[in-house]
């Protein structure tokens, strides 16, 4: 904003100051006056003789001058002083408030000393700056991971064609579908990244939507993925009506149940969905069993890009965003996510959503 020049607030407090002091000195010589003017010539003057009330004026006034000049010296010199040291926290903070327009995330006003009003302000100035450079960070991770992602299949079509150019009697048929296989990877890549943002950004229409019959859905859609692995789902639960956008929550179901599928034990693995209504909250719970994992694992599973270090299914090419893309979604419909160690192996996954009123 572009603003008139102004005084400062430091000239504004010493002249306040200053006058305060001023008005305090002029109404104590007011009463001063006031009472030499009453009492004092009846016991010093006597009604006959020595000097009358001008003497008296002409004694008093350079005094009172010599008196008010210096309290408006002192003042001025107290409340430049005074008003200095109290606003100098404020300097630092606009310091650091113009360091970090500037671009430096990384620096902290810290300001020593006992809490008071300033204080309260740079440390949460200071609390601020902590969250945004840990967001920043997060945002560089992940613009770093998906250009990687994405130029991953770039490349090997790349290799593909390379190596096809230069072989004499290609294979074209099994080139094609390699090629084939690369790109649904890169779509499917690019469509995580999309929906992503979708959620992110939270521009979607929400409407009541039923949990339950959105886990039928996506169990029906991923029967045979799971009749393929050998995994058995077993649903249960009763009817709970959230407020949100259906793709989205079938989405969030479908990638909590494709993972409980996918990163199941290699043989005779079980997936257990359930939905509970609770008084304001609906649950959503999806376990399986499998391999142990350690809690300090699991708290990264929702980073995206982030992939378990054993894989038990080698041949499912995950990119790892399932998990972002769940906690995005749950975020945006104002719920909470968390994830825990099954007792026994595997994962359980809770989904807690508002209910529909
Ligand atoms: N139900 C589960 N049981 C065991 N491990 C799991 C489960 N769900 C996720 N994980 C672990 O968390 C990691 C991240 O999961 P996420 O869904 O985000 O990515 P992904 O499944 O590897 O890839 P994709 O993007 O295709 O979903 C997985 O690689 C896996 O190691
Ligand atoms: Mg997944």
């Amino acid at each position: 904003m572009d603003r008139q020049p102004g005084l400062s607030v430091r000239l504004k407090l010493t002249l306040s100051y200053a006058g305060f002091i001023m008005i305090a000195g002029v109404m104590l010589l007011a009463v001063v006056w006031v009472f030499l003017l009453r009492y004092v010539p009846e016991v010093m003057f006597g009604p006959a003789s020595g000097p009358d009330r001008s003497d008296l004026m002409d004694a008093f006034a350079p005094k009172v001058a010599i008196m008010l000049v210096c309290l408006l010296v002192f003042g001025l010199v107290g409340g430049w002083i005074l008003a200095g040291s109290m606003l100098a926290p404020l300097t630092r903070i606009t310091n650091a408030t113009r360091l970090v327009a500037d671009g430096s995330l990384s620096h902290r006003i810290r300001l020593e000393g006992r809490k008071d009003e300033f204080r309260d302000l740079a440390d949460d100035f200071d609390a601020m700056l902590t969250r945004l450079e840990a967001h920043d960070a997060e945002q560089q991770r992940f613009a770093a991971n998906a250009s990687h992602e994405l130029r991953t299949p770039l490349a090997i079509t790349q290799t593909l064609l390379e190596v096809a150019r230069t072989d004499p009697n290609p294979n074209t048929a099994e080139l094609i579908e390699r090629l084939h296989f690369v790109n649904t990877r890169a779509i499917d890549l690019t469509e995580a990244l999309l929906l992503l943002s979708r959620a992110d950004q939270q521009s979607f229409t929400r409407a009541p939507v039923d949990l339950s019959l959105v886990v039928e859905e996506a169990t029906e859609t991923l029967l045979p993925l799971a009749e393929k692995g050998g995994i058995t789902i077993e649903t249960s639960g009763e009817v709970v009506v959230t407020t949100g956008s259906h793709p989205l929550l079938l989405q969030m179901v479908t990638n909590l149940v494709h993972n409980a599928i996918v990163h199941n034990s290699p043989d005779r693995g079980t997936v257990w969905v359930a939905t509970e209504a609770h008084a304001d909250t609906a649950v959503l719970r999806v376990e399986n069993t499998g391999a142990i994992v350690s809690a300090q694992l699991v708290s990264t599973f929702t980073e995206p890009f982030q992939r378990g270090t054993q894989r038990v299914r080698t041949d499912h090419a995950g990119v790892g965003l399932g998990l972002a893309i769940v906690k995005s979604i749950v975020h945006a419909h104002g719920g909470t996510l968390t994830l825990a160690p099954r007792d026994g192996g595997g994962l359980s996954v809770t989904v807690q959503l508002p209910v529909a009123e």
